[in-house]
């Protein structure tokens, strides 16, 4: 923004790394568009500004050197152009510079799917430095792949001539930062998905920080066998009750809480039409499975959530695919929607959830982050921001 400002990108070749790495059907239709959306901003400042653009990203994880015709950006060329209001043209075998010699200021083209280059997963230098020769100011506005270590999100942030973030790194850093680095507390923070594994440095790297830590799905059914409450057939992994355990008395020791639900939504299978029961969870049967949080229990969280400063939410608290096993994630998604919090969400399910009970103008951040999102929370550095940070220290 500052090089916009000072008209300093005026026909230079600007190399904006994006995160268009965006969902499609069989058909190769796009079925969710926020990361083509929120990469717009800094393209068409850098075409306002009179420079010549070239975009690029990763699709999916395509074997190196093996194109193959579904790791194609050209979905994502086509939703660009009507997005910007201007031809995409999609370029093939760019790395040397093929076909890039002519671009016109205020052109933007798009780069085709950067990980078939081989050398990009593993950040070789001689691919990053072919990247840097493409350009004068190299923009990573890719905050989704600020996790990966790769020569278009790392390496060549040492070669180009210029480097910097662009306004959405930059904004998602500043949305995260608020939210974990200096939070207006209450800070509540809610964890939820299948599994205790996949989220183990996550809810212990939160369970140092938040007030209040809202465990949910899969997870919280290994909370609930942490305390001794019976979860049936439910989804477990009894290997982590032990860790689940440390969490809870970490927490009670500094005063914060991991709330354990009251009572639950059963059903007897895990199927779409399967009859929902509400029950207490001392009443949970041998043959249940826990599918929900209930009433009385997503009443008492909602009751939290209003009262915090801070909501961190990643994860709905039950199969809110499932209409009859949707209302604890929705009784929270209003919650939040209603709260003064400063709230931040991230990951695809968690979307998904604000988008059916659309309530996306009422968060203050969605993040468009899944591993990246997940890795910040944790508290590790992202490689692609500690490049840049790096280099401008020197
Ligand atoms: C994502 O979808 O989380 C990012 O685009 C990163 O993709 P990756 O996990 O294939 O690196």
């Amino acid at each position: 923004q500052d090089l916009v400002a000072r008209d300093a990108l005026r026909g230079k070749r600007v190399f904006i790394r994006a995160d268009l790495n965006v969902p499609q059907d069989d058909a190769g239709r796009i079925t969710e568009d926020t990361r083509i959306r929120a990469s717009v901003p800094a393209i068409r400042a850098a075409l306002d500004a009179g420079a010549k653009v070239m975009v690029t990203s990763h699709l999916g994880r395509p074997t190196e050197g093996e194109f193959k015709p579904e790791d194609s950006l050209a979905p994502v060329a086509v939703r660009l152009a009507e997005l910007l209001g201007q031809p995409v043209e999609l370029k093939q075998n760019w790395v040397d510079g093929a076909g890039l010699d002519n671009l016109q200021d205020g052109q933007v083209v798009l780069l085709e799917n950067v990980r078939v280059n081989p050398g990009e997963k593993k950040n070789s230098d001689a691919l990053a430095q072919k990247m840097a020769a493409l350009c004068d100011v190299y923009v990573n506005d890719a905050f989704g792949t600020a996790h990966r270590a790769e020569a278009s999100t790392h390496g060549i942030a040492k070669f180009a001539p210029v480097a910097c973030a662009g306004p959405l790194l930059a904004a998602e850093l500043d949305a995260l930062g608020k939210a974990l680095g200096a939070p207006a507390r209450p800070l509540l923070a809610i964890v939820a998905g299948s599994k205790v594994s996949s989220k183990l440095s996550i809810l212990k790297a939160l369970a140092e920080k938040v007030d209040n830590l809202i465990v949910g799905g899969g997870i919280a059914n290994t909370f609930m066998k942490a305390v001794g409450l019976n979860v049936g057939k439910s989804l477990v992994e009894a290997e982590l009750v032990g860790e689940a355990k440390a969490i809870i008395d970490m927490m009670a020791a500094r005063g914060a809480q991991v709330p354990i639900p009251v009572d639950v939504v059963c059903a007897k299978e895990f199927s779409p039409t399967a009859a929902a029961t509400i029950k207490d969870v001392a009443d949970v049967a041998d043959d249940d499975m826990i599918l929900d949080i209930g009433p009385k229990t997503a009443a008492t969280l909602a009751g939290q959530i209003g009262a915090a400063g801070t909501v961190v939410w990643n994860g709905p608290v039950g199969v809110f695919e499932f209409d009859q096993f949707g209302e604890g994630t929705k009784t929270l998604a209003m919650a939040i929607a209603n709260s003064k919090a400063f709230s931040i969400a991230g990951g695809g399910d968690t979307l998904a959830a604000i988008a059916k009970y659309d309530i996306t103008d009422k968060i203050g951040y969605i993040s468009t982050g899944g591993g990246a999102f997940l890795e910040f929370l944790e508290g590790k550095t992202l490689p692609a921001v500690q490049i840049l940070v790096d280099r401008q220290a020197k």
